[in-house]
């Protein structure tokens, strides 16, 4: 029945307090005071239930908050309570209807008996901005049966919504945001199924944890709708879209929340519609175009694919556009043209192809361009000049190429300004840029331009930049300039023409505000005189990779968060300053000639430390001991120093360990069994030590669920292969094998800037080195999905199990069981290990032949049994018609191709009764003749390689490599 018909239109006057002041006038006998004096007292007992703390910001937050309460007092000629603050009185019968209190400072509990729940006539109440110290809404809440208007936000009420609020069935406007409230039981669709004339709601930040239920379309009055990360999941009604009023829907940050766009057939009033963060997927249909009110869009961070339809030019009214983090592929829509009151337009971190549209230079509103991480091609339009009130713009990461068009430096506004990780081919004189007098972000990393410095750029009158990117610009010395620069938070010079000595002077640049500084892949030799303690107090990353660094290690910041030193010649100990360091989160010191033994604060750093890379440096005693839990350590990189004895069992409570590499070094001891309990260890290197000892597999306890690349090598290991930890099914195990991502670590900084936040994310990338295909290989990232076993030159005696083919390990790569005792057949489950590149297990007592299912496996690109006792004709075709005879060579009994002895002889012999799976093999469809199958099976070895290439090519990539992904937050 038409409930609706109750509903009292109610339009909320942001001041409707202020105004009433019926000021007494006592002479005139029929005017009473309006105020009734049981409401009057229930006011002050409601007053005096909380402290006032004036001027305390977590208390009340908003800037003009003022205590109003402080006005309502019987003193003085001030007992009607109707001019009291914040209070409105119905003018015929006095009764209170109206309490405004939002931020008022008022703190303390409330609860059901609380006096204001006896205030029956109220019809509007904000409470909006104080502190009820987490106080559940009271169930009496429902005695305020005339409530149209309730407004308890961001004030510290905590707890379920009770049931009773069901019982407020006059509500137009409901705003419970910003709390610490929950909706389970009852579910939110019970909480308004009788709500129907709920015009605002917003629920935002209410843990709401459950599906957006059907019937909230039903509600037709709605206006808008605010549910900002409230853990919805599961579909979006598309019926929301459907509703005849609806302006607002924001359902932003709900990552769990699936949806689509529906064909928008019906004339909608949506103006605002906020997806973003959350789940979405699909196309835009190009009916978006239909929905003509829309004034901000917001997809940022969906997943949201195809074209970007060319219909959103038709919202004349859009004033911020965000399609930023999806798949959207195709051309930006020229048709952006006629969106002429945009102010901020972000495509970024797409599948964008072809050149920025030239009709973007109609967007004369426009404030922000962000089209960075897309693929988009061609020279910056020369009438981006017209776009007079831009601030930012942010090409970084195309493929735009051609000059930097001159119209960029007439853009007197511009603060921001983005180019890095281009292919412009530009010289560009750095006093052009001087030139934009509000431009204090500037980076040109790796975007083809080479600065020109000139020594007249005039020191004193320069801006004060905050944020310089000079990475990759062909610069020789370090800028003059910089000398003046004291507001300058981040500073990149890496990959320059920069010689010899740090001069002195750099020291001292914005010492009180440097952030981040990177000078790696110089040809820096010194730092020059410096105090061992730098004197950036903020600095936060350090990064001096790659030059040719002599002397003592420097300390940075006791508060730096990254240091990153690798590949330089620094020399003696670690300082025992670096304790200090207490929140660093990356600490590289690989490939140095550091030495003495390791500061035993080095295990934790106050637990924030994420990755310790010392390898290939000469520093000995052991390592240290007092690992603790709560540790975030993800990897540790000993490999190639002096280090000796046991290693410390305290390691197992770093329980994120994903990669551990302690090879080459002089370790003592047994298979460190006890690791097998960290959950995502990925990686673990022993090779060349003095490991020993058999290793106990059938412990159920420790299962290494995890483990894929693993390397013992070089040890003096015995028994028979330790197999058995990965007969586990693991779906992590398997599921890591889907992406072509690194092992890696991602460290964050938080980087706020007068314009933007952005979280820049580290991509910390693991290197390690494995020999493969008998080459030491140095891998500068290891794939996530790269499995390789090594277990050779040990003394690991017994078979290879013939079930080693169905072991958990579908990704294997590499396996290595060379120079051991093994004894027994080659399995031929071995054919399991489709993507097998090398197979050796030469130099063992192995016997039987070899199995024709080998030459299933198309990626092997090398193969070696050679010493064993092996019999029979080698396999022919595919792969092993590209092996050499060294691969079998030292094994008597074998003959065919590549080597000289011929099989006629082995032909009329039986096939030994020792391997009786061969035979229903025998005449398999793989008996073609063996050119065409080098041919077919020599381009599957070409497309492993060149896949192999095409991701280590992205090590190239600048953002990616430096800097890793980096992300906007808003
Ligand atoms: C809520 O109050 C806190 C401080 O008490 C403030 O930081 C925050 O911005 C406020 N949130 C909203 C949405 O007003
Ligand atoms: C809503 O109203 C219907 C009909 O009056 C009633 O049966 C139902 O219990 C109400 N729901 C809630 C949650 O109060
Ligand atoms: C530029 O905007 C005008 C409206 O001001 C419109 O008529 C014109 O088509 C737009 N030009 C382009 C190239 O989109």
């Amino acid at each position: 029945m038409a409930s609706s018909l109750y509903c009292l239109k109610f339009v909320y006057l942001l001041s409707f307090l202020s105004t009433i002041h019926l000021a007494a006038v006592p002479s005139f006998s029929f005017v009473q005071p309006l105020c009734h004096g049981h409401e009057r007292s229930y006011l002050l007992q409601f007053k005096e239930s909380f402290a006032i703390i004036n001027n305390n910001k977590s208390i009340s937050f908003d800037p003009s908050a003022y205590p109003k309460v402080a006005s309502w007092t019987l003193e003085g000629n001030n007992s009607d309570c109707c001019s009291w603050d914040g209070v409105e009185c119905d003018k015929s019968n006095g009764h209170v209807i109206g309490l405004d209190l939002n931020s008022s400072y008022l703190y303390g509990s409330i609860n059901s008996s609380s006096s204001l729940f006896n205030l029956v006539h109220l019809q509007r109440l904000n409470l909006a901005d104080n502190h009820f110290n987490h106080s559940q809404i009271p169930f009496t809440v429902s005695n305020l049966s005339k409530l149209t208007y309730l407004n308890l936000s961001n004030s510290t009420f905590s707890g379920q919504i009770p049931l009773e609020f069901s019982q407020l069935s006059h509500m137009s406007s409901l705003d419970l945001s910003y709390n610490h409230l929950e909706i389970k039981n009852p579910s939110l669709g019970r909480l308004v199924e009788n709500l129907t004339c709920l015009e605002n709601l917003d629920l935002s930040l209410v843990n709401i944890i459950s599906i957006v239920p059907n019937m909230l379309a039903n509600l037709s009055s709605l206006t808008s709708l605010r549910l900002y990360d409230c853990k919805l999941h599961g579909e979006f009604p598309v019926g929301i879209f459907k509703l005849p009023n609806l302006r607002v829907l924001n359902v932003r940050k709900n990552k769990g929340l699936t949806g689509y766009l529906p064909d928008f057939q019906w004339k909608s009033p949506l103006e605002e519609m906020i997806l973003a963060s959350t789940s979405f997927s699909g196309k835009l249909p190009a009916t978006i175009g239909n929905l003509s009110s829309l004034t901000v869009i917001d997809m940022y961070k969906c997943n949201f694919s195809g074209f970007i339809p060319s219909s959103l030019g038709n919202l004349k009214h859009l004033n911020f556009l965000d399609l930023s983090y999806n798949t959207f592929e195709g051309h930006v829509p020229s048709s952006f043209g006629n969106l002429i009151q945009l102010s901020f337009l972000y495509l970024s971190q797409n599948e964008l192809t072809g050149p920025i549209p030239f009709e973007l230079e109609n967007l004369t509103q426009l404030t922000g361009l962000f089209l960075y991480f897309n693929n988009i091609t061609g020279q910056i339009p020369f009438g981006l000049m017209n776009l007079t009130k831009l601030s930012i713009l942010d090409l970084a990461g195309n493929y735009l190429t051609g000059q930097i068009p001159n119209s960029i430096f007439n853009l007197e506004n511009l603060e921001f300004l983005d180019l890095s990780s281009n292919d412009f081919t530009a010289k560009v004189e750095f006093d052009k840029f001087v030139k934009l007098k509000k431009l204090t972000s500037l980076y040109l990393s790796d975007c083809g331009v080479s600065l020109i410095i000139g020594e007249t750029s005039d020191n004193t009158t320069l801006q004060k930049f905050k944020n310089l990117g000079f990475g990759g610009c062909n610069l020789s010395k370090f800028p003059d300039f910089l000398a003046n620069q004291d507001e300058l938070t981040w500073l990149d010079l890496e990959t320059n023409n920069i010689h010899g000595q740090v001069p002195e002077w750099f020291w001292n640049v914005s010492k009180e505000n440097l952030e981040v500084v990177i000078l790696s892949y110089n040809f820096l030799t010194s730092l020059g005189q410096h105090p061992i303690l730098l004197p950036w107090t903020r600095l936060a990353i350090l990064d001096l990779r790659s030059n040719k660094l002599q002397g003592t290690l420097p300390i940075p910041s006791f508060s730096t968060l990254q240091y990153l030193v690798s590949n330089n010649s620094f020399t003696g100990k670690i300082p025992e300053l670096i304790c200090n360091m207490s929140s660093l989160q990356v600490l590289d010191l690989s490939i140095n000639n550091l030495s003495g033994s390791l500061p035993q604060c080095l295990h934790n750093f106050g637990d924030s430390l994420l990755v310790l890379d010392i390898q290939r440096n000469t520093f000995e005693g052991s390592i240290p001991q007092a690992w603790t839990s709560g540790s975030k350590l993800m990897m540790i990189n000993f490999n190639q120093n002096k280090f000796q004895g046991w290693l410390p069992r305290s390691l197992a409570k770093c329980i994120m360990l994903k990669a551990l590499d302690f090879s080459n070094n002089q370790f003592h001891d047994t298979f460190p069994t006890w690791l097998g309990n960290l959950p995502n260890l990925k990686l673990l290197i022993l090779r060349s030590n003095k490991f020993y000892g058999p290793i106990r597999t059938h412990k159920a306890k420790y299962k290494f669920p995890s483990l894929q690349i693993f390397d013992l090598s070089y040890n003096s290991f015995t028994g028979s292969l330790p197999l058995k930890f990965f007969q586990y099914s693991n779906s992590s195990r398997l599921e890591s094998a889907k992406e072509l991502t690194y092992i890696q670590v991602t460290s964050t900084f938080h980087m706020q800037n007068s314009l933007q936040n952005y979280l820049w994310n580290f991509e910390y990338s693991y290197a390690m080195i494995m020999i493969n295909k008998g080459v030491v290989t140095d891998y500068e990232k290891v794939q996530e999905l790269f499995t390789a076993l090594d277990f050779s030159s040990n003394r690991f005696t017994g078979d290879i199990p013939k079930s080693i083919g169905n072991l958990n390990l579908k990704g294997l790569r590499l396996l290595n069981l060379s120079n051991n005792f093994l004894t027994g057949h080659i399995p031929q489950s071995l054919r399991n290990f489709v993507n097998l590149e090398s197979l050796d297990i030469s130099q063992n007592k192995l016997f039987g032949e070899i199995p024709q299912q080998l030459t299933q496996l198309t990626f092997l690109e090398s193969f070696n049994v050679s010493h064993n006792h092996l019999v029979g004709p080698i396999p022919q075709g595919k792969q092993f018609n590209t092996f050499p005879s060294n691969s079998f060579e030292g094994n008597p009994g074998l003959c065919g191709s590549p080597l000289t002895k011929k099989c006629e002889s082995y032909e009329v012999s039986l096939p030994s009764p020792t391997t009786p799976e061969k035979s229903k093999d025998l005449g398999s469809p793989f008996q073609f003749g063996w050119k065409i199958v080098l041919i077919g099976y020599g381009f599957g070895l070409v497309v492993g390689v060149i896949i192999g290439q095409a991701v280590s090519a992205r090590n190239h990539d600048w953002l990616m490599k430096t800097f890793g992904m980096r992300k906007l937050v808003r």
